[in-house]
């Protein structure tokens, strides 16, 4: 990849980063639109991101993805919270201004309700009550895209049920809670199951749950993709549900960060998948 000394610069800051796909999905964007940028992974330790972020913005840097541990903290570092980053409570993408403030948005949202648009056109949220199990952060972003499509009923099961009722005292919107150990009651007549859980995830024991409760009409998507297959895909396989895997997400919260940092709206393709893909061999998710 060639690129000039002013080349459009933006990354992705967390830490540990080591397992970050995203430069993979990025600079694949980069080369396949010939664009003259590039995106890197920054190590950034908690106690420096207050000096960090500013300094990237006086580099001149276009903007930069936000991940684990900081989502949270840079909340009270950039200047403007767009209003799903406000209700989720976290930012994932921070968009610098051409007067150098720094806008942070939250795109985990539209990253899973256009994932599974795409894997499932027809999806009809009215159609019944939603199950999503975990109540953390990716499991939050989950809610608000249910819950804004218009299911009539969110069920939140979670192992730690606080943590449920927080999710729901922070949302408006039909949400049940249910225990853990309810789990297989909270399926009947649900139109969609979700795990937003690490349960499934390489080296995680499975999300110990029987579908056979669920409707032929039912969906599972399974926000994890490391494996890419999960326990419960197989599962739900079997029982001959649709599925809607957790890789599309994670492609699909990048665009909008790409497209306003790079001006070019990206499209996720088979073969965007197959490169990342190819790399998800090694396990170390997101
Ligand atoms: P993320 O940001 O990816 O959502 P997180 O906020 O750490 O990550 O959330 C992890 C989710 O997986 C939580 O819902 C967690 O349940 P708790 O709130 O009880 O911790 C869930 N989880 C992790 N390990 C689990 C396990 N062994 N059994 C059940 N749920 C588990």
């Amino acid at each position: 990849m060639e690129i000039s000394g002013s080349c459009a610069v933006a990354g992705i800051i967390g830490w540990p980063i080591e397992h970050t796909r995203s430069p993979r999905v990025h600079n694949y964007w980069l080369n396949q639109y010939g664009l003259d940028g590039v995106y890197v992974p920054l190590s950034v330790e908690p106690r420096y991101l207050e000096k960090v972020i500013p300094s990237l913005t006086q580099c001149g840097f276009v903007g930069m993805n936000v991940t684990i541990p900081h989502k949270e903290n840079v909340l009270d570092i950039v200047d403007i919270v767009d209003p799903i980053a406000q209700r989720i409570g976290a930012i994932n993408t921070i968009v610098v201004q051409p007067d150098k403030s720094l806008v942070g948005r939250n795109t985990d949202v539209e990253g899973f309700i256009t994932n599974l648009y795409d894997k499932i056109p027809d999806w009809n949220a009215a159609s019944g009550p939603a199950v999503l199990f975990g109540a953390g952060g990716a499991a939050k972003a989950a809610a608000v895209a249910l819950i804004d499509e218009g299911v009539p009923e969110l069920r939140v099961v979670n192992r730690s049920e606080d943590k449920a009722q927080k999710l729901r005292e922070s949302l408006n919107g039909n949400i049940v809670i249910l225990s853990w150990n309810q789990r297989e009651k909270a399926l009947v007549d649900a139109k969609i199951v979700v795990n937003a859980t690490s349960l499934g995830m390489d080296g995680w024991p499975a999300l110990d749950v029987n579908l056979g409760r669920l409707s032929s009409a039912a969906i599972i998507y399974d926000i994890v993709y490391v494996p890419l297959e999960t326990p419960l895909v197989i599962q739900a396989r079997t029982n001959n549900l649709r599925v809607v895997d957790g890789l599309g997400m994670l492609l699909y919260q990048a665009c909008s960060g790409f497209e306003s940092w790079f001006g070019v709206k990206p499209e996720v393709t088979e073969t965007l998948r197959a490169h990342v893909l190819a790399d998800l061999k090694t396990p170390k998710q997101k």
